[in-house]
């Protein structure tokens, strides 16, 4: 069975994405991970859910030295996946050198690192982020990469032509970026599930909080949007859904057939507003938001949702879970937590 190295596997998606790889039968996992915005309770999470805790190699990607000693004593590491990065945009805005140097800097030594003990295999965890504010929707691999929103848009843009360039130089054989749409949701054990730090960007989590009575009010940023009903439109696919495509793309680059450098979008192709997520929420669970209609955030686009069809034709993935299993299974994970120190 193949070696696979997975560079923030005690991250959400990461996480997610280790529990799916062993039930697939991938039984020898590193995970990679500094432990600075994840948590042992997600090592812990996976251990409950698979009987099988996977080796913690608590490692900064951008320490080369580090990263390299990871591989030597690991190996032959057949595939890496690459998750670790920061994911704030809002961060990001504020520290642009921080992300520029973890997630492109951290990109480029696991790249060293890969080259130095003959690992060729990459998929990397990349972002609809990378198109920019797309003038036509739905969105799909042959829309062009726009003009970054944010330095953390530049940066997965970044990552991404790094690793394409590798590929055509010929130093990666094969290697696949996973452009996410929303991820949202938890595993259905409530075992692991996203750990936001401190107040919440993101809608489900902020959701979720507000349900649970962690925030006294949800507040819908925009109401006048050209939507159906004003609110802005995203494409919101269930994280075990996208630790599927990841057991899935995996597979594909260690068969053979893959070769060079390949992008896909994982998403549902169903566009929801901010207002139909909140009422998925309250159907799905019976419990109630409050939420008040606010201003535009800054730097949101309107509408943006893609179509799946390459990722079924190159992977047979496709969205399996409904939004009301994503709210549900975010209420679950929700009701887990401890309040907040
Ligand atoms: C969704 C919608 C908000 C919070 C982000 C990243 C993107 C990619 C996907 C990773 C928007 C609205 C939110 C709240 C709200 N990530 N909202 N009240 O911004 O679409 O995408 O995740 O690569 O790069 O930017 O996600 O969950 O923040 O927002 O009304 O309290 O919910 O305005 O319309 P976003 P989000």
């Amino acid at each position: 069975m193949s070696r696979l190295l997975v560079t923030g596997g005690a991250g959400y998606i990461g996480a997610h994405t280790v529990v799916a790889l062993v039930e697939a039968g991938f039984r020898e996992i590193v995970i990679v991970d500094d432990l600075r915005r994840s948590d042992h309770r997600m090592l812990d999470g996976i251990e409950t859910i698979t009987g099988l805790r996977p080796i913690l190699e608590t490692v900064d990607v951008t320490d080369e030295s580090a990263l390299s000693d990871a591989f030597a004593s690991h190996g032959p590491i057949d595939a890496v996946i690459h998750f670790a990065a920061y994911k704030s945009v809002r961060e990001s805005v504020l520290e642009p050198v921080k992300y520029e140097a973890n997630n492109v800097g951290g990109t480029a030594c696991l790249l060293k690192a890969m080259r130095a003990s003959g690992c060729s295999r990459m998929v990397f965890s990349s972002s609809c982020t990378v198109y920019g504010n797309p003038s036509a929707l739905p969105v799909d691999e042959d829309t062009p990469i726009g003009v970054a929103q944010s330095p953390y848009g530049a940066s997965k843009q970044r990552c991404e032509q790094l690793i394409r360039a590798t590929a055509d130089v010929g130093e990666l054989s094969a290697a696949m970026s996973l452009r996410y749409f929303n991820a949202a949701g938890a595993h259905p054990s409530a075992h692991i599930g996203e750990l936001p730090h401190g107040v919440p960007d993101f809608l489900v989590p902020f959701i979720t909080q507000t349900a649970a009575g962690w925030r006294e009010q949800l507040q819908v940023f925009g109401n006048d949007y050209n939507t159906p009903d004003g609110t802005a439109v995203r494409d919101y696919v269930h994280v075990d859904d996208l630790a599927d495509a990841h057991v899935a793309a995996v597979a594909h680059l260690l068969d053979g057939r893959a070769g060079g450098f390949d992008a896909i979008n994982l998403a549902s192709g169903r566009g929801t507003t901010v207002l139909e997520a909140i009422a998925a929420f309250e159907r799905a669970t019976g419990v109630g938001v409050p939420y008040a209609c606010a201003p535009r955030r800054t730097g949101d686009a309107e509408a943006i949702w893609a179509r799946a069809e390459r990722s079924g034709e190159l992977l047979g993935w496709r969205t399996r879970r409904s939004l009301d299993e994503i709210m549900a299974s975010a209420w679950a994970w929700q009701q887990s937590l401890p309040y907040p120190d």
